[in-house]
């Protein structure tokens, strides 16, 4: 047995404490000398951004006891090992108990003996069966206080190194420092960061669910304390820091971070991949994944603040029309209602819209409605059945008298939060879009201001003074010293707890009552998009990244927080294109488009004082026209690919839109690059993101035997040559967004129509196939019927070309109208010698081939996807020497 221990840890007892500038950990709230050594932490002023006050290296805890066996792990007994107390309320007995979830996630978990202390209430999933290997290990250091380390077994490396010091377990504020295994890491949300990869000169991003436009480093509307770190051989790991309470990482030169948050436990995650792609399935299994949305979803869609009346709406959605852009959904923001009131509209400016609504859902189209959660108390007693039922129900947040708590937001009067947390309130609000349903027939539903926002501090009536509302440490999270700042008291009550713990989760809450309401009303897959979400909101919601600005580097800024969210488990995630503050540019607007329709998820959404921003409005032969135009029917061409990928990433778990780093992680270049990404493996995106310009350079990630190809001309480069200039001019009227597609890979697609709707009745696909330099390639397609809740009515093919020969592989057959869907056309680019013969099945088949090219172009007939196909190909070469 002890054998077998010892294969789970090792001990060690070397001190690596170091005391360099790039190692401190910030004593706190040590702001001078005096301070400083009156706490006992060492004062060294530098001229560096490193901390002048830091912990010393006897500050935490030491060991009572050594590891000791328990369910599924071994746990330590620690007791606080200094006098040294930065905020009061130390926890003086720890356990650290090391789970083992899975043979590729660990769990350590910090909490102090005989305390009942707040927990997430997240499942966090493990394998079924206990594990009985692990590929990580742990090594305790006793001195000169605890720490320890999480290993990755099969190479030795370090992933998780606590030895910086400064671990602090206190009532309201908890704090762990972490050397990590490289610079490169990605993570912690949500804020607007200006690059992917993390600056790790003492940069300091805080975490608090907030209504806040995305600016500088505030936070913003969700919560994910979830970060990736690319080891120094491409081996990648994930870590989760499940909490809720409002936190912040201070990112450090060591490499490393101090975490730090104000209640809860320290409850860390670590999931060990060892790919990027596997990394991010092990996080989205552990926590529920994305399911793939309904086909329509991934299509455009159209939104402002400010139509103010259905004609407008209609308007606009006209000239979208008019101007043959694919377009499959409009949206109704807040001035559809009547008085912002939830659950009405406004019957005289948009007394049309179910009218209008049952008009888009005759032609294939879908709409998709704004519910904001604060509920008007102020509506004759009677008429407002929201709220008259709420009250019955008594779902509301109260406040510290236990009265409900009075907030401010868009309706005149005030209004009441409800506690999304308790099933009566789900119930309560599943019956509440029930009956909005029976009025409007809406197909998804936009859930807003649910950070939960709040336009009065704390409430209407003020918030006590205690130490909820007033923690003894703030955070680095905007609005001054105050947590209350646009949200309500911390000291309010849900039946999940005291609010200072839950706030983070409320728009996690929300997401899941109204991913349940809309399966009873619809009996369709749910379409929600979320404000504000948090670590495994992807179980219920997409997302977009909030109110952004209409210039120029926000558009960079989108590509990163879309790539975060695919970290996050939230592949459906895009930003308001064309910007939502402020007035877009024609030429600002058009290069957003082209952006923008590679987004999983593409709406233009703008501001109520903004100029009108659809793409009809400039002229229907106007840039910003032309460049929807060209994107979007590129987008709805691929839509079959970037279909499979949302059912990749729910059955096999990983992203949609990646950066290139997942693909090409030993490409040290690759970790750095946020102005390109990539739609799953192959499709990688480069657009145009800076004003005036035409051309930019792409970088082409991967080694010598990689090729690329230029998805519109099939022009083939080597990955060789590295950097490729790409010129995209909006005075081209065939210009689109620069594409390249990866050598080796096979596109299912479409040929793009008005809408979803239209484009899936062909069914009819076409295979794109960009062979590789060995002339290889590899391809699927999921399909099923868009819409059914039962995700097990897919029918998945898969084809692969090898020289002279694509096969055909059906994997599962379970969509009953997959078997007449067909293959019209297959392209396959990269084959170097002159074909002369195509056998489809046996028979001889229709086929062009273009040697400048290398293109082969076959022309099937009643080729059906589910058939056990086999299409062979031969060349004059190939005869002579085959006798
Ligand atoms: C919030 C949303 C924005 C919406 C507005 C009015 O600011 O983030 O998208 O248009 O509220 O509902």
């Amino acid at each position: 047995m002890r054998l077998l221990l010892l294969l789970f840890y090792t001990f060690s007892a070397i001190s690596c404490t170091s005391s360099t500038e790039d190692q401190r950990v910030e004593c706190l709230p040590g702001t001078d000398k005096n301070s400083c050594t009156a706490l006992g932490c060492i004062w060294e002023p530098t001229e560096s951004p490193a901390p002048n006050c830091y912990l010393p290296p006897q500050y935490g805890y030491s060991t009572l006891s050594d590891l000791y066996e328990i369910e599924n792990g071994m746990a330590i007994d620690l007791e606080k090992s200094t006098s040294i107390s930065m905020f009061d309320g130390d926890f003086e007995k720890v356990t650290v108990s090391f789970v083992h979830m899975s043979e590729n996630l660990l769990r350590i978990k910090m909490e102090p003996v005989d305390e009942k202390r707040y927990q997430v209430p997240i499942t966090i999933l493990g394998s079924e069966e206990p594990p009985t290997t692990m590929n990580y290990e742990y090594q305790i250091t006793k001195d000169p206080v605890f720490s320890f380390k999480v290993v990755r077994k099969s190479t030795g490396t370090v992933l998780f190194d606590t030895s910086l010091g400064g671990l602090t377990l206190a009532d309201q504020f908890l704090q762990l420092a972490v050397q990590l295994s490289s610079s490169n890491i990605y993570g912690f949300g949500e804020q607007e960061q200006p690059s992917l990869r993390h600056d790790m000169n003492w940069k300091t991003w805080g975490m608090f669910a907030r209504d806040h436009a995305p600016e500088g480093d505030a936070n913003l509307y969700g919560v994910h304390p979830y970060y990736m770190n690319v080891e120094p051989d491409g081996n990648t790991h994930g870590v989760l820091f499940l909490n809720s309470n409002a936190q912040e990482v201070t990112m450090t030169p060591a490499p490393g971070l101090v975490y730090r948050t104000i209640g809860g436990i320290l409850d860390i995650y670590i999931y060990l991949g060892p790919t990027p792609e596997k990394v991010v399935g092990q996080y989205t299994a552990s926590l529920g994944r994305y399911e793939p949305p309904p086909f329509w979803a991934l299509g455009f869609h159209l939104c402002r603040w400010g139509y103010n009346s259905v004609a407008n709406m209609k308007a606009a959605w006209q000239r979208t029309l008019d101007s043959g852009i694919p377009f499959d959904v409009q949206w109704g923001d807040i001035d559809y209602m009547d008085r912002a009131l939830d659950f009405t509209y406004n019957p005289t400016d948009f007394q049309e819209l179910p009218a209008f609504v049952d008009e888009l859902h005759e032609k294939g189209m879908k709409f998709v409605p704004i519910l904001d959660p604060c509920i008007s108390t102020g509506e004759p007693a009677g008429s407002y059945p929201p709220f008259d039922e709420g009250n019955t129900q008594d779902i509301w947040v109260k406040d510290a008298s236990g009265n409900p708590l009075m907030a401010k937001v868009w309706p005149a009067d005030y209004c009441h939060f409800p506690d999304f947390f308790t099933s009566k309130t789900e119930d309560w609000w599943l019956n509440q879009l029930a009956n909005f349903y029976s009025t409007i027939k809406y197909d998804g539903i936009w859930i807003d201001m649910n950070e939960p926002a709040n336009f009065v501090t704390g409430s209407v009536d003020g918030c006590q003074e205690n130490k909820w509302n007033n923690p003894p440490y703030k955070p680095k999270t905007d609005g001054g010293d105050s947590l209350l700042d646009k949200t309500i008291c911390m000291d309010a009550t849900q039946s999940e707890g005291i609010h200072y713990d839950v706030h983070s989760m409320f728009g996690w809450s929300e997401a899941r009552a109204t991913n349940r309401a809309l399966r009873e009303i619809t009996g369709k897959r749910p379409f929600i998009i979320s404000r504000s979400t948090f670590v495994g909101s992807g179980k219920y919601t997409g997302h977009w990244l909030g109110d952004n600005w209409s210039e120029w580097d926000n558009m960079h800024f989108s590509i990163i927080g879309m790539l975060q969210f695919n970290h996050f488990g939230m592949p459906l995630v895009g930003a308001d294109i064309c910007g939502f503050i402020g007035n877009t540019t024609e030429e600002l607007c058009a290069r957003w488009h082209q952006l923008g329709a590679f987004y999983p998820f593409s709406r233009n959404h703008n501001l109520l004082e903004s100029i009108d921003q659809d793409p009809g409005v400039w002229g229907l032969d106007s840039i910003v026209a032309r460049a929807a135009r060209n994107a979007l029917k590129t987008k709805y061409a691929l839509l079959p690919y970037l279909y499979s990928l949302f059912y990749k990433s729910y059955n096999e778990g990983g992203t949609v839109a990646r950066p290139l780093w997942h693909e090409f992680v030993t490409d040290q270049e690759a970790l750095g690059i946020d102005t390109q990404f990539l739609l799953g493996p192959a499709v990688m995106v480069s657009p145009i993101l800076d004003q005036g310009k035409t051309k930019r350079n792409v970088y082409l990630p991967g080694g010598e035997n990689t090729v690329w190809y230029d998805a519109y001309t099939f022009e083939r480069f080597s990955a060789a040559m590295k950097i490729l200039e790409v010129t995209s001019d909006l005075n081209n009227p065939e210009d689109s967004t620069p594409l390249h597609i990866r050598g080796g890979y096979i596109l299912p697609v479409q040929d793009p129509a008005g809408n979803t709707a239209q484009q899936r009745e062909t069914r009819t696909l076409n295979l794109f196939g960009y062979l590789d330099s060995e002339e290889k390639g590899t391809g699927e397609v999921y399909l099923d019927d868009g819409e059914s809740m039962d995700l097990t009515l897919y029918t998945h093919v898969k084809f692969m070309v090898n020289p002279g020969k694509m096969d055909f592989e059906v994997v599962q057959d379970a969509y009953t109208d997959a078997m007449n869907w067909k293959i019209d056309y297959i392209r396959l680019a990269g084959i170097s010698q002159n074909i002369d013969k195509v056998e489809i099945n046996g028979e001889a088949a229709i086929f062009t081939y273009n040697p400048e090219y290398q293109i082969l172009d076959i022309l099937p007939e009643n080729f059906m996807i589910t058939g056990a196909n086999s299409i062979t190909w031969t060349s004059s070469a190939s005869h002579q020497q085959s006798p």
